[in-house]
């Protein structure tokens, strides 16, 4: 019997999304403690009143509230919107899917404004629509004139991530209103919303296909418990509610978002330190003349390297990769590569020495690296490694 017959003819051939690997496995394989820099993840971790209350919550042998009634009202206070606006998703990931899912039919359209987020893609794939690219311009803003001449009566969702990962820049809020006037669903993915403190979250209430996404992922240190939220027009949310599986929020990350939402002066020291600290990172890899950094309002920093000085001067660029957003498959090999690109080989030499970032080798991001901020040790080990990887 062959199974890949039996596979939706679309999804066999396609890609997946190229994920970071967890810490373990990283340290199982290299053998020592690693500096993580690839995940955009909180290096101060969680709050400690997190780990009090998974040990203090009694009913994990009980199913989670599918009304997420207890979560959407803690959420009130800190998005100031009422909770009939919001759903939580296993991720913002999950959202990006249940959105999709809602307003997608077989072949419809959806904008994606490369590069950016690679699960826009993926989940378009996933359900069956069409992505089409409108890429950012030289500077990575979003093309919003290249977005209106894409239009056509196929075209439901256009996804715009601000601060957009991996380039670190923003989204106006007079772009988001132009976007939101051609009557398309609009998100905007706020990821890393409290590292730049702009939002598009009370536009809501007056634009209702405008539909803005938030995780706990990054600012509260929560990756791994997997919650994300959405804010949603009244109508939105209440499909949602009937589509999204009745269980996807656990427990433990019900418990665990209270518990940050309890001690969210601690959380915002945190997010205070890592934007001091972009900074300082920033101010750093500047320092460095092959390197050229990119400003950021995220927790992470992209930088593209020149090939004219320095120990790459003699090596040659290699030819484009297809574009896929969040790192081409290839960064996960070990593999030297003679025809590798400064970047590729930039990131292998890290990798020795204990340090994971991220490297990136498609259109738009030829030949650049994304460093997320970690604490100031890790730039300081960050900085002494690519010295020595610059001087041979
Ligand atoms: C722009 C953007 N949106 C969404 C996500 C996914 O977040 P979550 O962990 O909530 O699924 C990420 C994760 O890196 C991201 O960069």
């Amino acid at each position: 019997m062959n199974i890949n017959e039996l596979i939706r003819p679309g999804l066999a051939a396609m890609k997946g999304y190229a994920a970071i690997e967890p810490v373990e496995i990283l340290e199982q394989r290299t053998g020592r403690r690693i500096i993580k820099l690839d995940g955009n993840e909180n290096p101060y971790g969680c709050s400690p009143k997190v780990y009090q209350a998974l040990s203090d919550y009694s009913y994990y042998h009980i199913y989670p509230d599918p009304e997420q009634r207890i979560l959407r009202r803690a959420l009130e206070e800190y998005t100031g919107l009422s909770f009939e606006y919001i759903v939580c998703g296993n991720g913002s990931d999950e959202l990006i899917d249940l959105i999709l899912r809602l307003f997608l039919q077989s072949g419809d359209e959806v904008i994606n404004c490369p590069p950016t987020f690679g699960m826009y893609p993926v989940s378009t794939d996933v359900c069956d629509g069409k992505v089409v690219d409108v890429s950012r311009d030289e500077n990575f803003a979003v093309d919003i004139p290249g977005i209106k001449r894409a239009l056509n009566e196929k075209t439901k969702v256009i996804f715009i991530a601000s601060p957009n990962n991996p380039t670190g820049n923003g989204i106006i809020e007079e772009e988001v209103i132009e976007l939101v006037g051609t009557g398309r669903i609009v998100v905007v993915d706020e990821a890393y919303f409290e590292f730049s403190n702009m939002t598009m979250a009370k536009l809501v209430l007056e634009h209702p296909n405008l539909v803005v996404l938030r995780t706990f992922s990054k600012w509260a240190g929560l990756a791994g418990l997997r919650i994300g939220y959405g804010i949603f027009s009244t109508e939105i949310a209440a499909y949602l509610m009937k589509i999204k599986p009745p269980y996807n929020i656990n427990v433990a990350a019900q418990a665990a978002v209270l518990a940050s939402l309890a001690d969210i002066d601690y959380l915002r020291s945190n997010v205070a330190k890592i934007t001091a600290e972009r900074e300082r990172l920033l101010t750093k890899l500047g320092e460095l003349e092959w390197l050229k950094p990119y400003p950021s309002q995220a927790n992470f920093i992209l930088c593209s390297l020149h090939c004219s000085s320095g120990s790459f001067s003699s090596r040659q660029p290699e030819p484009s990769a297809p574009y896929h957003s969040e790192a081409s498959p290839r960064c996960h090999s070990e593999e030297r590569s003679d025809e590798e690109s400064p970047a590729k080989r930039t990131w292998r030499q890290l990798r020795k020495k204990g340090i994971f970032v991220r490297y990136y080798d498609s259109p738009g991001l030829e030949n650049c690296l994304r460093i997320s901020v970690g604490k100031p040790g890790d730039t300081d080990a960050l900085i002494n490694a690519l010295k020595e990887i610059e001087h041979g």
